[in-house]
């Protein structure tokens, strides 16, 4: 079975990393070049020249062309070599293959399948990105030394925030909590509410500068209503909402901190983990922003990436599945979202299989050709 879902959007890099320079990156195995053209589209083609294989990000944008750094052959945002040198059979022979991109929420997505099927209505929606009552305000990018489903798992079974973020953004009250999983059509939610606790300490700050009169008075351990609610799509779009309303509110007045994560893989045992965050816009000093994203790239680069990598280390290059995982309640989450990937992999590796022949029809008297009749 083919390891990764083909057909389907991948975030490949923040905007901001892309642009008149050559950026290499390697995605689902294959390595890709991006660049922007002069009108600051951007670009995605495979990072190899066809002449002599070197990789075509060691060369330099020209205008809308990449040139290779080797021996200076140009290949236009098509792929197509343009150099003079080479001949007309040798450019219509030798196109570099692109991909498709979309550029939304920050990110540059690409679709590496069949580029017919490339619909941007498919990349999940992230509508804190528009919203007029957040800022976003921090963001980053995490590579991990493992198979990217181990990233996603850990993501869909957020008790691990009680121990492996105990000292960094946990208040380690989420096992305390009740866990929730539902499903609506391939899309997995995944969520923990916690009632009456403490604020956990990301929040901390954030309770006591609000204005709305329901938090008035509002103190650093205030009790409150806490929530996680994650949403996987496949293959590794995740979309947070971590918030807290004042005790038993029903949510209303939350201050919360809605965030994405993509997760891509680079190879079986490699991924690029894009995270970003928002928060409710309280006017927030530029100081406190800068120490919370101190923390939370303390809490996914140093706690949650040596976990993973030590899990896939204690795994090797062990099947899941085969290996019998320990299924707790709340890895529903996670053990679905696998069954969903597992299940559109094998779909899409099915569609592309050639078409067998059909099936011979049971013979009968009424189906029989005559001469098998006269046969009988
Ligand atoms: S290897 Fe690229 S031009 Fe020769
Ligand atoms: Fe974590």
């Amino acid at each position: 079975m083919a390891k990764f879902l083909e057909n389907a959007w991948y975030v490949a890099a923040w905007s901001g990393e892309v642009g008149r320079t050559p950026l290499p990156r390697t995605l689902l195995e294959r390595a890709v070049l991006f660049y922007r053209l002069e009108d600051g589209t951007p670009v995605a083609m495979q990072d190899r020249c066809p002449h002599r294989f070197v990789p075509l990000s060691k060369g330099e944008v020209r205008g809308n062309e990449i040139m290779c750094g080797y021996h200076g052959l140009t290949f236009d945002q098509a792929g197509r070599c343009t150099h003079r040198r080479a001949t007309d059979i040798a450019r219509e022979r030798f196109c570099v293959p692109t991909y498709v991109l979309e550029e939304r929420y920050g990110a540059i997505w690409i679709w590496m399948g069949e580029s017919g099927l490339a619909d941007p209505d498919l990349i999940p929606r992230f509508d804190f990105f528009d919203s007029p009552t957040h800022i976003v305000a921090g963001q980053g990018l995490t590579y991990i030394k493992a198979n990217y489903t181990l990233e996603i798992d850990n993501l869909l079974d957020l008790s691990h925030l009680d121990f492996v973020h105990a000292k960094t953004i946990s208040n380690g009250k989420v096992t305390e909590g009740r866990y929730n999983v539902y499903q609506k059509g391939n899309t997995v939610h995944s969520d923990w509410f916690i009632p009456a606790t403490v604020a956990p300490r990301q929040f901390a700050d954030l309770i006591t500068m609000s204005n709305d009169r329901r938090w008035e008075g509002a103190k650093r351990d205030m009790i409150v209503d806490h929530w996680l609610d994650m949403r996987w799509d496949a293959p590794g779009s995740l979309f947070l909402d971590v918030g807290v309303a004042p005790a038993g509110t029903d949510r209303k007045c939350p201050i919360d901190m809605p965030q994405a994560h993509f997760v891509t893989p680079e190879t079986e045992y490699s991924t690029h983990y894009f995270w970003i965050y928002s928060m409710t816009a309280l006017g927030q000093p530029e100081a406190l922003l800068d120490g919370f994203l101190d923390i939370v790239k303390i809490a996914f680069d140093q706690e949650d990436r040596p976990m993973i990598e030590a899990q896939q280390g204690a795994m090797k290059s062990a099947d899941f599945w085969v290996e019998q995982p320990m299924i707790l309640a709340e890895d529903s989450g996670a053990v679905r979202a696998r069954r969903v990937l597992d299940k559109l992999i094998r779909e899409e590796n099915r569609a592309g299989e050639p078409a067998k022949p059909p099936a011979p029809e049971p013979r009968s008297l009424s189906t029989a050709a005559p001469d098998e009749r006269n046969l009988a």
